[in-house]
């Protein structure tokens, strides 16, 4: 059996790279997933997320030995901290994070773990949630003082490993300071690189997570409003941006105007918080308005492609370069783009799309994912560049003129290369820049 002093339950993206960081800093991580297929995937090195850097620091973790992966949690019973990093899906019904698999796991380690073990909680869960499940260890396993601590995680999907290898600050939240300097002692190679760590109670860190990405969301929002607005009165957002950003009190980041952020986090994130804060009876009016703002992005984009096109999509051919919601990752939940392609299908169009990685499958007649630019792109009456992946950026358009039906680009993105020899012969619309009709 492992001789493990770490546990890490649920090994999807956010679990598997913090097994495999802590794993790379020399603690010996035992992964508990249950799910057979991930975990048989995992022991022969293959992770099942597509995420830079990953397979490889994977397995050299292997190789030293440092993590090795289970279906069984009492395999992991000889660790005294255990990092939870389940699913907490929004709930159709009531807007809520659902906890089931949270409690489920907390449940199962309680059961196997050795008196005074830490349960680290990393799903980001409703504000309140770290005290009740202390409640319930001190009621359900007295005997056993375990502690509930609270440690969000704030990677990006695509630079989740550079992001927990850099992290701007640690997050520690938890009723006792013993197990919260356990905790601390997991990050020790932090510390001693000066790494900020807000040690606090539960809520606080539990607020710091929704906050953080409900300011994010609000930033992006926030530009994408600005960018209609320059689309109508003129200008350029891209230096609307850098103005702004270049003031340090604004800062340059999460201020790229696009199709409206989507993903796994944001949407999410943001409903959770504005559900929270209306069960309290605290309206969050700031992250509700931007919640709808971006939700009818889509729309308004569509309504854009459309005046592009004389208002006929029906019957149309469209190429949509770019599935996935952001670059870099093959993760098309929440995806713009994906929303982009069912609403052009509704609405009679035939879609033609490629994503260097991302797969989306949608059975409708209408609908071909392709396996390059050039074949999504044959017969477009359009193309719409919904995704800012290097290979659209660097793209010679030169190369598919033959093959369109029409050289219009809509780039949602502003990646297309518009100073590029090609571009002159190529109507070019961007996000962010006047409309031309
Ligand atoms: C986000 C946060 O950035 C992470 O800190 C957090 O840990 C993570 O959520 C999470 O809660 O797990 P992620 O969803 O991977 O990370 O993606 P981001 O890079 O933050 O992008 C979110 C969305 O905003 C994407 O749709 C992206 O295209 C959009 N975005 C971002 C813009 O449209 N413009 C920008 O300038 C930045």
């Amino acid at each position: 059996m492992t001789a493990a002093e770490v546990c890490v339950v649920g090994v999807g993206y956010v679990g598997l790279i913090q097994a495999v960081g802590l794993a790379s800093f020399g603690q010996k991580v035992v992964c508990v997933d249950l799910d057979v297929r991930k975990i048989e995937m995992l022991k022969k090195g293959v992770p099942p997320i597509f995420e830079e850097g990953l397979e490889e620091t994977l397995s050299t973790a292997i190789d030293d030995g440092m993590i090795s992966f289970t279906a069984d949690i009492a395999d992991a019973r000889r660790a005294d901290l255990f990092f939870v990093a389940v699913g907490t899906p929004t709930s159709e019904r009531t807007g809520n994070a659902r906890l089931d698999y949270l409690e489920a796991a907390v449940s199962d380690i309680a059961e196997i773990a050795k008196d005074g073990a830490v349960v680290v909680v990393k799903s980001t869960v409703p504000i309140g949630t770290c005290a009740g499940l202390q409640l319930r260890l001190d009621r359900d396993h007295p005997e056993k003082r375990l502690h509930i601590v609270s440690n969000p995680e704030f990677l990006r999907e695509g630079t989740a490993l550079k992001d927990f290898f850099n992290p701007e600050r640690i997050v520690i939240g938890g009723a006792d300071e013993a197990a919260r300097e356990r905790v601390k002692a997991s990050y020790a190679a932090f510390a001693d690189r000066g790494i900020p760590m807000i040690l606090t109670d539960t809520s606080t860190s539990e607020t710091i997570k929704y906050a953080a990405n409900a300011f994010l969301a609000t930033k992006v929002t926030f530009i994408n409003e600005i960018s209609d607005l320059v689309e109508t009165v003129g200008g350029d957002i891209e230096q609307v941006a850098r103005g702004i950003g270049l003031d340090s009190r604004i800062g340059p980041q999460f201020l790229r105007a696009g199709p409206g952020y989507g993903g796994s986090c944001f949407p999410k994130d943001t409903l959770a918080l504005a559900t929270i804060g209306r069960r309290h009876g605290v309206q969050q009016q700031i992250v509700e308005t931007v919640i709808r703002i971006n939700d009818s992005r889509r729309f308004r984009i569509l309504k854009r492609i459309e005046a592009a096109m004389g208002d006929k999509l029906s019957g149309k051919r469209l190429a949509v370069l770019g599935l996935a919601f952001k670059a870099d990752t093959d993760d098309v939940r929440d995806s713009p783009a994906v929303d982009i392609v069912h609403a052009l299908l509704e609405e009679g169009a035939e879609v033609r799309s490629y994503d260097p990685v991302a797969r989306f499958a949608v059975d409708h007649r209408g609908y071909s994912q392709c396996d390059s630019i050039a074949a999504a792109c044959e017969g477009a009456s359009a193309v719409l560049v919904a995704t800012e992946w290097a290979d659209f950026k660097s793209f010679d358009f030169s190369t598919i003129e033959s093959v369109v039906e029409r050289r219009y680009i809509f780039d949602m993105r502003r990646v297309v290369d518009v100073e590029a020899p090609w571009a002159p012969r190529w109507d070019i619309e961007r996000i962010g820049s006047p409309m031309q009709r």
